[in-house]
């Protein structure tokens, strides 16, 4: 049996490089060990994956007595979200709260916010004046965060709301520099340093945000209505096998990371959406002529079934994926994975990113071609932009519908174009992958008027 390649470089200079170029890094030692590797950080290891069958091999066992996704291991997320959401929950508790979070996100659920997704597209739009420069990824995020608002809390109107939007689209601009991104590797910058220090900045925004989430829940507690589907009236009404519901803390730390991990990773990618449509103009004309030839241009339920642009988001979402790992897992006995042996204890890691630039899947990896994803059918492991197994991404079929949806919509009734004609360029935002600027564009004016709905 073989043992895994160790990268030799300086675990520091490796955690530097992962932080400023996690693109390079990923590639260069891809090129020098293959299939998998061990990643040294600083004084933190573990496994990369990035071949299909070593990926499916953990993540179709990862809810057995050989390899976990324990919350833990999370421990990033935790200044951000609190220690009680989903993502830092383990075994049973994991489990249970999944069942509880994913049905507003599924089924019969998700129709429902087909057509609101399509009304919040135009009701952002309808703030635009023609000739507007924009930065693409601010203004997909405005549409982003008033979707995951009306999934988790049931509306997304009011001032709290608007409050919340505005402290939270703040909050995470903080990380969309990847200088700026090492306070989330490095606890020691997130201290309180006096009020110029980003630390200070981290606590006045948190304390806002948890005065208002606080403020819905005490309201909502006070008077819960079980008709109501949205995540919060859910997560009210649970109890446990002991009778026990969810305490305020819970409920906020499980707010907060739905609100963040609903609608950051979705505006990154549909931002991408635009500048690959902008960029590659002849990908613009498929899907408007898909569109078009299908009469859908204002049936968003209609947008969801369209193969080319269902191709086109999927191209968005491998070639830069928004999340480019997965969450770890741990081998909790001595493991087998392709010829190469697992120590218990070994924390392993899906590499989305490398993955989905493997040459024997996708031929000219760097080249965007929606294509090749009507040419071929491709596994669940080997097209990964949410993971899989037990942590498998929670809102994969909002995301999906967010995305054909926003873009189906605003590629059909509305005019942009690009500020720059390069190509747009990956950069690291937070934990996600973003880019640089944002995307930037001009608001030419509407193409065609939009039929209203009404919902
Ligand atoms: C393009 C958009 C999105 C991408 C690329 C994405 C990607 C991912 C990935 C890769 C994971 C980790 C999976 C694993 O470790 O196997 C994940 C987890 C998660 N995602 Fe998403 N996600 C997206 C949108 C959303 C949305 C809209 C929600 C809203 C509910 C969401 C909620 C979550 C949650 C709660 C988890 C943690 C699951 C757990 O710990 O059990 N994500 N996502």
């Amino acid at each position: 049996m073989k043992t895994v390649p160790v990268t030799q470089t300086y675990p520091y200079a490796q955690l530097a490089n992962w932080i400023f170029r996690p693109l390079d890094y990923m590639e260069v030692n891809y090129r020098r060990y293959g299939d998998l590797f061990f990643a040294r950080w600083g004084l933190f290891e573990w496994v990369f994956l990035n071949h299909p069958e070593a990926i499916k091999t953990v993540l179709s066992q990862d809810m057995g007595a050989a390899i976990s996704a324990p919350g833990e291991t999370n421990e990033i997320l935790k200044p951000l979200l609190g220690e009680h959401s989903v993502m830092l929950l383990s075994g049973n508790q994991h489990r249970q709260r999944r069942k509880l979070i994913m049905p507003p996100f599924h089924g019969e659920r998700l129709k429902v916010y087909a057509d609101l997704i399509r009304q919040i597209t135009l009701e952002v739009m309808a703030e635009l004046q023609p000739g507007q420069a924009l930065q693409a990824r601010s203004l997909i995020q405005q549409m982003t965060m008033r979707v995951i608002l009306q999934a988790v809390f049931g509306l997304h109107d009011g001032d709290r709301c608007r409050r919340l939007e505005s402290l939270l689209a703040e909050r995470l601009d903080m990380v969309s520099k990847p200088l700026a991104s090492t306070v989330v590797f490095f606890p020691i910058l997130r201290k309180n340093y006096g009020s110029w220090s980003p630390g200070a900045k981290i606590e006045r925004l948190a304390a806002e945000i948890d005065e208002l989430l606080y403020a819905e829940i005490r309201e909502r507690r006070a008077a819960v209505d079980a008709s109501r589907q949205d995540v919060l009236s859910l997560l009210l009404m649970s109890r446990d096998e002991a009778g026990q519901g969810l305490s305020d803390e819970e409920l906020h730390d499980e707010l907060m990371a739905l609100l963040i991990a609903g609608h950051e990773t979705t505006a990154t990618a549909i931002a991408w959406g635009l500048h690959w449509a902008h960029y590659q103009p002849d990908i613009r004309q498929k899907v408007r002529d898909e569109i078009a030839t299908a009469g859908a241009n204002d049936d968003p339920m209609a947008l969801t079934k369209l193969p080319y642009l269902e191709a086109f988001c999927n191209e968005i979402l491998r070639i830069y994926p928004v999340a480019m790992l997965t969450f770890a897992r741990v081998a909790q006995q001595p493991l087998e994975l392709m010829g190469y042996t697992i120590d218990p204890g070994t924390l392993l890691v899906g590499c989305i990113y490398l993955l989905h630039h493997r040459e024997d899947l996708y031929p000219q990896p760097s080249e965007f071609r929606p294509e090749r994803f009507l040419e071929r059918q491709y596994s669940a492991f080997e097209f990964m932009p949410f993971g899989g197994g037990a942590r498998r991404c929670i809102g994969y079929a909002l995301a999906m519908y967010e995305l054909k949806i926003i873009l189906g919509t605003l590629l059909t009734h509305f005019n942009f174009e690009l500020v720059s004609d390069r190509p747009a360029i990956p950069e690291r935002r937070g934990i996600t992958l973003g880019m640089k600027d944002g995307v930037q564009m001009v608001y030419q004016g509407t193409r065609s008027v939009p039929t209203p709905i009404a919902i």
